[in-house]
């Protein structure tokens, strides 16, 4: 039994996110495996919601004890992460400071005009645009942006980016699997694998502790999207530890309950290969579950792959975690004017 129950929450979400069967795509993959989605993308009326909120709604209750005004964050020009902060902040009544970091080489003449960065703006964050590159770590720019609030006589309560090294960034996906746990009971079935994108950690890593409970943390097959692997591998592993600490797992989890696979974030973090963008038509035209070129497209694009290559025996139940992001498909216009 996990102690989960122990750490408050501030509901952000609508609650039980739901399962859904994809009849059409598992016809389309050859019948032999079973495909579900897990819709956590559906999962709030805050700005479209998605994975992060989950892991906000363990964050917020700190963020308001400390008696912070102003929650400051990092991401990418797209991120959902910042979307989903500035999201919080207006729905908690706190201010917004978001450093938005040059993660993508990627040029669409409306990048950083449209979808999550418009989004936020829209939401009253003070978004900030700075040059630096790609890296899911503590960032300086953050640091200063903390230091910024300081400087202005406000109060700042930083979450790092995605929220996963943040104390308790795994807890929400913790909650997922319990709920999983849950739904399996009531549909009569259980799920042989979940697939999940991995990039900063937390959503696996609470994944992991979370089904370390009935000993399946490696039925979670990470499909890393950030193109640096052994950094994420890393943060995972340092999440889960942390994690299965704070809900007392009661045991260590082993290096090989940690499933990543990194061969479909080519050619880099954010830019969508040919086959990404064939596997974000596929969900579309399959089944009008909408993915993106960052994050969900990659992880589709790694499930349809393992599908292919027979790595799920015959009659398995594959749950596709789906975590949101379609907002930034606005950024790759350009990408698919043609559909
Ligand atoms: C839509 C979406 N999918 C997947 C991820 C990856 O989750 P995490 O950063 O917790 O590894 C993110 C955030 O980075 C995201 O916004």
């Amino acid at each position: 039994m996990l102690r989960l129950d122990k750490f408050e929450r501030f509901p952000l979400t609508f609650g039980p996110t739901p399962i859904e069967h994809l009849p059409r795509m598992t016809a389309a993959l050859g019948g032999k495996v079973e495909i579900y989605a897990k819709r956590d993308d559906c999962n709030s009326g805050l700005a479209f919601g998605g994975n992060k909120l989950r892991k906000l709604e363990y964050i917020v209750p700190d963020a308001i004890a400390s008696n912070a005004d102003t929650l400051v964050s990092i991401g990418g020009v797209q991120s959902n992460h910042t979307r989903m902060v500035a999201a919080t902040a207006a729905k908690i009544g706190m201010k917004c400071v978001v450093v938005q970091e040059s993660w993508v080489p990627h040029e669409d003449a409306v990048y950083d005009r449209v979808g999550n960065i418009l989004l936020t703006r829209l939401m009253g964050a003070d978004s900030r645009i700075v040059p630096d590159g790609f890296d899911i770590g503590i960032r300086k720019s953050w640091e200063d942006a903390i230091q910024s609030v300081k400087d202005a006589g406000g109060k700042p309560y930083g979450i790092p980016a995605g929220a996963s090294v943040h104390k308790f960034g795994g807890l929400g996906y913790v909650g997922f699997a319990e709920e999983v746990r849950r739904q399996e009971a009531e549909m009569g079935i259980r799920f042989d694998y979940i697939i999940v994108c991995v990039v900063t950690g937390s959503t696996q890593a609470g994944m992991i502790v979370g089904f370390a409970a009935d000993n399946r943390a490696d039925r979670v097959i990470g499909i890393d999207a950030s193109g640096t692997p052994v950094q994420t591998r890393q943060q995972v592993r340092e999440i889960v530890d942390n994690t299965a600490e704070l809900v007392e797992l009661g045991r260590a989890v082993r290096d090989d309950e940690i499933v990543i696979l990194d061969g479909y974030a080519y050619p880099a973090y954010g830019v969508p290969s040919h086959e990404t963008n064939e596997a974000i038509r596929f969900a579309a035209r399959t089944e009008a579950m909408i993915t993106d070129p960052v994050y969900e497209g990659k992880s589709m694009q790694g499930m349809i792959d393992l599908v292919n290559k027979g790595y799920f025996p015959e009659g398995s139940k594959v749950l596709y975690a789906h975590l949101g992001g379609a907002p930034a498909l606005n950024g790759y216009s350009y990408t698919y004017r043609n559909g």
